[in-house]
Formats: structure tokens, C-alpha cells, sequence
């Protein structure tokens, strides 16, 4: 059969990120552009700031992944953009660029849904991982547990009622004074110091999950007690929360009969988490996660859900706009 070659283009955040992908599981140029530097200093994304970022990075981005995988656009089979969720006017540039780029080369526009990109990551990753599985899909503005059915078919099993959990990281981090992005600056910090403060934990009886309490104990916490023990919140942070995760996927194991787990989000790149959840496999459960590169958001992973969306027929037009709240599994 012949390759399929993809290109992946992702900016629905504060990354410019394209890569070259062939047949869904091989990465032949993977660049990630990332606007961390700038969003510094205001503490978080600044949505105009990152799509003008995203308007000046795109074309080199594209000709630098090009580049790498040593290909021209004549061998590229399939354009495959994010089309959400994100920020709107973020997603738009790299999709606009996309709907031009198909337009002129005359190849085929396949739109991808970030957090079923996020979960492709693993099909990477792990070249032997196919469906089903369970997905705990942690990241800056998603969590929840999907039931990964078919590399198409998806169901949202429990989901995150307030906060995100990289939301309350990074607010948790800016309220203590790590500075963005909280998650990587958490997860270092931590593992100075012990897990010894306790903290709540919001106990929902289905598979969704509620952040807010946790993160404004910890807020009313660091007010109280201003020289409070950092690293020691810190680790006490992540240990809840992670047992918070875990309690869940349990759940949905016992709920599906399905042990297989994968992780998937930016959050998935924490250290603590993803020792914790490797402990599971002493309980007879499957664990995969993506490579920690693959964790964050990258174009690879959005080329490698494109690729399986693309073999299923799932052909975009070029009326295809951005939708800021788009729902895993629905086009
Ligand atoms: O997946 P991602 O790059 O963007 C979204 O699609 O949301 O996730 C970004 C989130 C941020 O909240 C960031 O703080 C968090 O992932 N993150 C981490 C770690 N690395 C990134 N959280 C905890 N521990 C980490 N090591």
C-alpha cells in the first residue's frame, strides 16, 4: 500500500507547531514553535498576542518542517489543522493557512479535534496501542476520561465540572509565585519536598471531577500562611490530585471491563503522575503514555489523528471554520 503522508498543523494555543507524518504513526519532521517566552510576563496566553504570534511564525514553521522531512508540498497527501477546540482567533490562523495551502497545492483539508490529537500522540509513541482504551486526557483546558471505542469513535465518560487540571497547576503555581507555566515548575519543585499537608478532595458519585476546592484551599492556605512550606504544597498538591485521577480511572475500568489506560495532555508530562500511574500496572492494567515531547501540544500528534479521521473518510470543505468548543468525537 502506499505511505500517506499527513501534514499536521497545530495552533490553538500559545504553540505554532507543523509536522510531517507518515501512515498516522511516524514522525519524519516534527516542529514546535512555543510563545511560553512571551506569555510570561502577563502570567498567561494572551489570545491576541498569540495569534499574532501564530500570523508570523506559520509559513517558516511549515518550510522548516518541510525541510526536515525533506519532502516538498507535491508530497504531502493530506493538510490536517486543528479546527478546535482552542482559542478562536489562534486556531484560525493555522487553519486559514491550511485552507490557502489545500486550496493552491490541491490536495485534500482534513480538520482534527486537538483532544483527539493529543490522544493520537500515543499511536506514536507505542506502535502496537489500538482501541479500545481507556484515555485520561489531562491538559491546560481539558480533562476527562474518554472511552477511545475506535481510532473514531469516542465517548466522553466522566468530565471535569469547573477547572481543568492544568488550569488549577498553573493557577495554583501564579498564586504561590512560580510564574507560568505552573505545571513543569510544580512538578520540579515537588519533588523537594514532601506530600504532608492535607488537603480536599471533591468526591463526585459518577467519573466527572471538580478542581475549584482544591485549588482555593490552597489559594486561602498560602494567604493564611504566607511563609508556608512551598515545595511541601507543592508535592501535597500533586499527590492529591493525582490520587483524584486515578481513584477515577478505576472507576471507569470497573464501569467498562476495559484495562487498558492511556495518558494524554500536557499534564500527562508530570513526573509524579506518570510514576503513579505505572503503578497500576502491578493491577493488572495496561499503562501507555506518550513520549514526553508528545505530551504538549505539537503538530505531530494533530498529523497522526488526521491520518486516521483522513482513512475514514472524513473529508473537510473549504467552508470549514474554527470551533472554540468542539466536543471529542463530533465533526
Ligand atoms: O496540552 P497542553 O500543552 O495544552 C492544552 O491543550 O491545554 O497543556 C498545557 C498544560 C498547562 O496547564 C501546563 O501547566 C501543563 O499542561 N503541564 C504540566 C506539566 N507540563 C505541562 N502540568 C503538570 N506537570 C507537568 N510536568
Amino acid at each position: 500500500m502506499k505511505d500517506i503522508i499527513t501534514l499536521g498543523i497545530e495552533s490553538s494555543c500559545d504553540e505554532t507547531a507543523v509536522a510531517v507524518i507518515k501512515n498516522g504513526r511516524e514522525i519524519l519532521s516534527n516542529i514546535v514553535d512555543t510563545q511560553i517566552k512571551i506569555h510570561e510576563k502577563y502570567g498567561g496566553v494572551v489570545p491576541e498576542i498569540a495569534s499574532r504570534n501564530h500570523i508570523e511564525a506559520i509559513t517558516r514553521v511549515v518550510k522548516e518542517a518541510l525541510k526536515e522531512a525533506n519532502i516538498t508540498f507535491q508530497d504531502i497527501d493530506v493538510i490536517t489543522p486543528t479546527y478546535g477546540p482552542g482559542l478562536v482567533g489562534a486556531v484560525l490562523v493555522g487553519l486559514s493557512y491550511a485552507k490557502g495551502l489545500s486550496y493552491s497545492i490541491n490536495k485534500p483539508l482534513v480538520g482534527v479535534n486537538h483532544i483527539e490529537g493529543h490522544i493520537a500522540a500515543n499511536y506514536i509513541t507505542h506502535k502496537d496501542l489500538k482501541p479500545p482504551f481507556l484515555c485520561m486526557m489531562t491538559s491546560g483546558g481539558n480533562t476527562q476520561i474518554v472511552y477511545v471505542k475506535g481510532y473514531c469513535e469516542f465517548e466522553i465518560l466522566g468530565k471535569t465540572r469547573d477547572d481543568a487540571i492544568g488550569e488549577a497547576f498553573d493557577k495554583v503555581a501564579r498564586v504561590i509565585g512560580l510564574g507560568y507555566p505552573g505545571g513543569p515548575k510544580i512538578d520540579k519543585l515537588a519533588q523537594t519536598g514532601t506530600a504532608n499537608i492535607e488537603l480536599p478532595k471533591t468526591h463526585l458519585d459518577n467519573l466527572d471531577f471538580s478542581f475549584s476546592g482544591i485549588k482555593t484551599a490552597i489559594i486561602n492556605l498560602h494567604h493564611k500562611q504566607p511563609n508556608i512550606n512551598k515545595a511541601d504544597l507543592c508535592a501535597s498538591f500533586q499527590k492529591t490530585v493525582t490520587e483524584i485521577l486515578i481513584e477515577n480511572i478505576k472507576k471507569a475500568i470497573e464501569q467498562t471491563g476495559v484495562k487498558t489506560v492511556a495518558l494524554a495532555g500536557g499534564v500527562s508530562a508530570n513526573s509524579y503522575i506518570r510514576k503513579e500511574f505505572m503503578k497500576l500496572q502491578e493491577q493488572n492494567v495496561q499503562i501507555y503514555m506518550p513520549d514526553l515531547k508528545l505530551c504538549t501540544d505539537n503538530g505531530a500528534m494533530i498529523g497522526a489523528a488526521g491520518y486516521y479521521r483522513y482513512i475514514n473518510g472524513d473529508i473537510s470543505d473549504l467552508k470549514l471554520n474554527a470551533v472554540p468548543n468542539l466536543k471529542i468525537g463530533e465533526r
